[in-house]
């Protein structure tokens, strides 16, 4: 189980149709001031919903689901990036459609089953051993190949670091030149490697090197206090999905075969129930040992009466698991057929899920509201000063 070097999978957002939005707008008593972080009215749900992101907040919304739900274009997916906004970014959420769900290759509750774990994070502290520093010195030393080639091999790699303490200069094994290579450190980099490990990081530029132009793409880093060589506390935000994701890879050799077998399977099918209740207990031992902590975060299903029975069902389990995100579902349907049945039901949702639902109706909008929406918009998109 691989725990180190995962990469995030979460999706990137770019709905420019809500890029105006920056946050639900409520001042410190949760009431909507009339126009601010892009929102204009629809003061009810605003300040509803600033009291689920308080109770998420403050861990007591586990397990419970909130419907927004009102007639279309009144702003229900702009509210749910509103709350994520609050949220702020170390809270994972996951935004999928309702019709996301139908694949032919993919069942549906696996569909539902990934995006419930990417909206679980999970924060991994660690106290590793590290050395810290600017990099004064980077000279990698060769010599004589030794497969008896041409080429020459490195055989070993000086780096200096240096912090406001003190300097020290380290001897490095060439599998650590590689690292420093793919991290693209250079002289006056503020970097740290983990001792038993050797994973190197690029913490940023050192800022002394600053300079005075507006925009650049360096971010610069203070130079690190204390020893070089010391203990620092790591803090990795993943979600269990980024952990699956990082496990299921196939291990297989470079062969032809093996090659033409990661082509053929797609990636989507590899993470079977075993591999996830292996991550399971890991997890669950790393928050017994105190190493980790549990992020839950929040589902976001638009569209909500694209799912069937089949999906409904499997959300009603989900949401009683323990390990379970906030799901935020929004809908525009009135009373209309659950899919897969011929029932009737309001919003398109089997009358069992709807009990457990809070919902939170968002109106249509009067025409001062209409004039204001486009107006609220051009301002946040130019940042023009309010
Ligand atoms: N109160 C508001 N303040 C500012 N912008 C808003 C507000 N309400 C809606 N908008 C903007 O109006 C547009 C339509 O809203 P949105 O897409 O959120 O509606 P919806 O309720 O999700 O509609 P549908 O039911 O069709 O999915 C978006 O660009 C949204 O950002
Ligand atoms: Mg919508």
């Amino acid at each position: 189980m691989r725990i180190e070097e995962v990469q995030s999978t979460s999706k990137k957002e770019r709905v420019a149709t809500h890029t105006h939005i920056k946050g639900l707008g409520l001042d410190a008593n949760g009431t909507a001031i009339g126009m601010s972080a892009g929102f204009v009215g629809q003061a009810e749900a605003r300040e509803a919903c600033g009291l689920v992101v308080d109770m998420i907040r403050q861990k007591k919304m586990a397990g419970r689901a909130l419907l927004l739900a009102g007639p279309p274009a009144t702003g229900k997916t702009a509210l749910a990036l509103g709350i994520s906004q609050e949220l702020g970014s170390k809270v994972p959420f996951c935004p999928m459609v309702g019709s996301e769900v139908y694949s032919s290759e993919v069942k549906k509750t696996e569909v539902l089953m990934e995006n419930f774990r990417r909206a679980i994070g999970l924060r991994i502290k660690e106290n590793k051993e590290v050395y810290e520093g600017e990099v004064t010195e980077l000279s990698p030393e060769e010599s004589e190949s030794s497969t008896g080639g041409y080429g020459k091999n490195i055989s070993h790699v000086v780096i200096g670091l240096k912090t406001v303490k003190g300097t020290k200069q380290l001897k490095l094994d060439p599998t650590i030149y590689d690292a420093l290579i793919k991290e693209k450190v250079a002289v006056g980099d503020v970097i740290y490697i983990e001792a038993n490990s050797g994973a190197v990081k690029r913490v940023g530029r050192c800022d002394a090197f600053a300079t005075e132009y507006d925009l650049e793409a360096e971010e610069y880093v203070p130079i690190p206090k204390g020893e070089v060589h010391k203990k620092k506390e790591i803090v990795q935000d993943v979600t269990l999905h980024d952990l699956d994701a990082a496990n299921a890879q196939p291990q297989g050799g470079q062969d032809i075969l093996s090659l033409m077998g990661q082509m053929m399977k797609p990636r989507k099918t590899e993470i079977t129930e075993k591999l996830r209740q292996e991550i399971n207990k890991v997890v669950n031992r790393y928050i017994d040992e105190g190493i980790a902590e549990l992020v839950p975060g929040v589902l976001f299903i638009d569209e909500v009466h694209m799912l069937d029975i089949e999906c409904f069902s499997y959300l009603n389990r989900a949401l009683e698991s323990s390990l379970s995100p906030i799901v935020i579902l929004a809908t525009n349907r009135g009373i209309c057929t659950v899919r897969g049945t011929d029932m009737t039901s309001p919003h398109g949702i089997p009358v069992d899920l709807l009990d457990r639902l809070v919902i939170v109706r968002t109106q249509i909008y009067g025409p001062i509201e209409m004039i204001q929406v486009p107006i609220s918009c051009l301002i946040m998109c130019f940042n023009f000063p309010m």
